[in-house]
């Protein structure tokens, strides 16, 4: 079990200027316990949106070098040292047909963006989250997955691999972080109401479909409240249960054969 949202007492969220990073930080500063949220996205207008709604705000575009990640998460650690909690939900989505012509700049982006900007956000500020997790203050970190990241969907190819490798990245940090006071929530949403779609125009379509925004929100703020270790919903719940709980304690168990052998 990972410490309960509600433990939280300053939470950054990516991916907060739409969709469900939105949605998220705006259910979790409204929880009874009243965290502080700090939003970030690029986007100005949205995140003077959010300022708005009372939320901090900074702008920051994820698809940063090291250096430049490193600087931002110095910077909002400084501003803010009672950071506990990283939700970390931005994502973008590209088709990918092999049989087309294939443009690898947007396919390293889309990688870059979804998954290693992830590891190394987490990398600059596990120094700061260890400490502070040292301190007493449970602390939490929540990447966003995706049902995909289970059941590849062929042709949204590359998106499917990077939400595969943060899943993966999850469980393998979940189980370094054991004992640490410092809990790993993978938040894993079905097909959602979002703007992730707009950028294919399949976003009309995929709307018959769609889990309502609402919806999703309530269900994923229930799971964080609770401490589950993986919040899924729907589509991704089912596949998630079916094909990748059952690894969980495989996982678990070679973490524990490795710490036996560096003793
Ligand atoms: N909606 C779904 O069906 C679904 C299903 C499974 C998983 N997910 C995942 O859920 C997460 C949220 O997606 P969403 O559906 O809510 O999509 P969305 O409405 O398009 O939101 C994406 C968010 O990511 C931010 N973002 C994208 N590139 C960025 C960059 N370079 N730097 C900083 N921020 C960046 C955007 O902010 P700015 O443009 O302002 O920077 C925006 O806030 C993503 O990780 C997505 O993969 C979504």
């Amino acid at each position: 079990m990972a410490p309960s949202i509600t433990n939280s007492k300053c939470v950054l969220v990516t991916g907060a200027t739409s969709g469900i990073g939105r949605a998220l930080a705006l259910a979790i500063a409204a929880l009874p316990s009243h965290p502080k949220v700090i939003g970030v996205g690029r986007r100005k207008d949205r995140l003077a949106g959010l300022k708005e709604s009372g939320l901090d705000i900074e702008e920051f575009d994820v698809n940063a070098d090291k250096d430049g990640m490193k600087a931002f998460v110095e910077r909002v650690v400084g501003k803010y040292p009672e950071i506990d909690t990283l939700v970390l939900a931005a994502g973008v989505q590209r088709e990918v047909h092999f049989k087309k012509e294939i443009d690898i700049d947007a396919i390293a982006t889309e990688m870059h963006v979804n998954y290693f900007s992830i590891l190394t956000m987490i990398s600059f500020f596990m120094p700061h989250l260890l400490k502070t997790a040292a301190s007493g203050q449970p602390c939490l970190i929540a990447p966003v997955t995706s049902g995909l990241a289970y059941i590849p969907a062929p042709w949204i190819a590359n998106y499917s691999a990077s939400k595969a490798a943060l899943h993966s990245l999850c469980s393998s940090l979940r189980v370094q972080l054991e004992d640490s006071n410092i809990g790993v929530v993978e938040i894993s949403p079905p097909l959602v109401e979002s703007e992730l779609h707009d950028a294919e125009g399949t976003t009309e379509a995929l709307s018959k479909f769609w889990m309502p925004l609402d919806e999703y929100t309530k269900q994923t703020i229930e799971g964080l409240q609770k401490g589950d270790d993986v919040v899924a919903s729907g589509m991704a719940k089912n596949a998630y249960e079916k094909f990748e709980q059952p690894k969980e304690e495989m996982i678990r168990e070679m973490g524990r054969r490795a710490a036996t052998h560096s003793k």
